[in-house]
């Protein structure tokens, strides 16, 4: 194929990306953005196969059928609550790649013809093992403190920054001197490989595992920009558009992260939220309750509005919440489910969940709107929510969540509370809600609790 034809080829996939993209930003069409976004990569998968003379067939053959495999089994096994975890070994997946096509770039030119490179591209094999580096450990890092293989608590050392400051600046002065001088087996290409691996671990162990959502999205834009940085290298128009979309969408969603924890990003880097709880110690009295007696005030109400969250995702109780929610409509009340944007460990944890129990999209409320209806709701039903119901963050000054933008179930007439104690949320921080006097504690497994109710109904 000539160059113009694929070009053409590269800009209609674009093209598929960024209305994937688009479509991403709506659960109704965000299947059909996803397909899109898949298709175009196919393509243009297919026309750079078909174009160049990079491998042979064989090769490429059995990197497929190999990467197709850990793919599908990866896929298959993965619960839906380790998919976090599995997001930052794509992250960390992406990265490496970039390293690899940055250092292949250079890797086998001669002496002679590496030199003949414009020092711009020799920028862009610096940026993208730089990046890439960065990005493959500490995304190995990140998946370690979410699957619970290392321990999840910020570790924190003293002079840690001035050690990241001494590494960022080691490396860019070998990047520097690797485009001044460029001999890819020589000290300075090593000093770039070597110190963007340990930045990553140095950058990312002092961030607790509360945050590690917050870090997988920046892993993210960063194994984009690595990406569009190896595209410069190898001089691919399609891998510098695609990703420069990742780094943009990641950064993005990072922001859209840091704003609904009420955080920066900078409070979130280098903090070390999670090594302690705080706020003002909290006194009372839960007031548990039972199946039936909530069945009995479920099936009085006219309006109820569930808040899932992570507790959700562990009892995997979505299916149940949809029939519940279905035979509270038949019984005339409206319903809604109100997400909180940071609500389980993932953006849109709540929304994919929901989605595969199959609830109506009309049916899904932002925190906002949320906020606006619960005064006059007659119940807020919590299935294993904690942080994103917390009043503490709204009244507790001295409280590490205050200022976080919460879902107010407290306005509620009255409140159910599904989980299975009285313990603290992902922050640490214990929960006013739970003594508060028109809370009721539903104690238990959540799908085993919304199981009960179900019952109930249908006897
Ligand atoms: P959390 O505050 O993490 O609380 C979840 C609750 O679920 C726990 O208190 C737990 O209580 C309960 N639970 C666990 N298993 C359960 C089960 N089988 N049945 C019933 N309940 C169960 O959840 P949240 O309110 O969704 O808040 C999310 C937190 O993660 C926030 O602090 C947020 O800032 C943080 N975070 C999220 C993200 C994203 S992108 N979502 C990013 C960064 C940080 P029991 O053990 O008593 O049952």
């Amino acid at each position: 194929m000539n160059q113009v034809a694929i070009n053409l080829v590269y800009i209609a996939s674009a093209a598929c990306f960024i209305l994937g993209l688009k479509m991403l930003g709506r659960p109704e069409s965000a299947p059909r953005g996803n397909l899109l976004s898949a298709v175009g990569m196919a393509v243009a998968v297919v026309v750079t196969l078909l174009s160049r003379d990079i491998l042979t067939f064989e090769w490429i053959a059995a990197g497929v059928a190999l990467g197709s495999i850990i793919g599908a089994v990866a896929a298959r096994r993965v619960q839906m609550t380790a998919m976090p975890e599995m997001v930052a070994l794509f992250n960390g997946s992406g990265g490496a790649a970039s390293l690899l096509v940055g250092w292949s770039a250079v890797a086998g030119t001669s002496v002679a013809g590496i030199s003949t490179l414009p020092a711009f591209g020799l920028s862009t094999v610096v940026a993208s093992v730089l990046i890439g580096g960065l990005t493959t450990t500490g995304s190995l890092i990140a998946y370690g403190k979410l699957s619970g293989r290392m321990n999840s608590a910020p570790v924190q050392l003293p002079g840690q920054a001035f050690l990241n400051i001494l590494l960022v600046a080691g490396a860019l002065a070998a990047g520097v001197m690797f485009v001044l001088d460029p001999v890819v087996g020589g000290l300075p290409f090593w000093v770039v490989l070597g110190t963007a691996l340990v930045l990553g671990v140095t950058t990312v162990i002092p961030i607790g595992g509360a945050d590690m959502p917050v870090v997988i999205a920046l892993l993210n834009s960063y194994s984009g920009l690595a990406a569009s940085a190896a595209g410069f290298a190898i001089n691919n128009l399609l891998l510098i558009v695609a990703g420069a979309l990742v780094g943009a969408s990641g950064i993005i969603l990072t922001d859209i992260m840091c704003r609904a924890m009420n955080r920066s990003l900078g409070n979130v880097l280098f903090s070390g939220f999670g090594s302690t709880s705080g706020g003002t110690a909290v006194e009372g009295e839960a007031r548990p309750v039972s199946a039936e007696d909530t069945f009995l005030m479920l099936e009085a109400a006219t309006s109820v509005v569930f808040i899932p969250g992570y507790g959700m995702a562990v009892a995997q109780a979505q299916h149940v919440v949809r029939e519940l929610a279905e035979v509270l409509e038949k019984n005339g009340a409206e319903v809604k489910f109100a997400i909180h944007p940071v609500a389980g460990r993932m953006p849109g944890h709540m929304n994919v969940l929901l989605a595969e129990a199959n609830v109506p999209y009309d049916q899904l409320i932002d925190m906002e709107d949320a906020n606006q209806m619960l005064p006059r709701t007659d119940m807020a039903v919590v299935i294993g929510a904690n942080d994103v119901v917390n009043p503490a963050a709204r009244e507790d000054e001295a409280s590490p969540i205050y200022g976080m933008p919460i879902i107010n179930v407290d306005h509620a007439r009255t409140v159910i509370v599904m989980k299975r104690s009285l313990g603290a949320g992902f922050s640490g921080v214990q929960n006013r809600l739970f003594f508060a006097e028109n809370t009721r504690m539903l104690l238990g497994d959540a799908k085993a609790s919304l199981s009960a109710l179900l019952g109930e109904f249908k006897d």
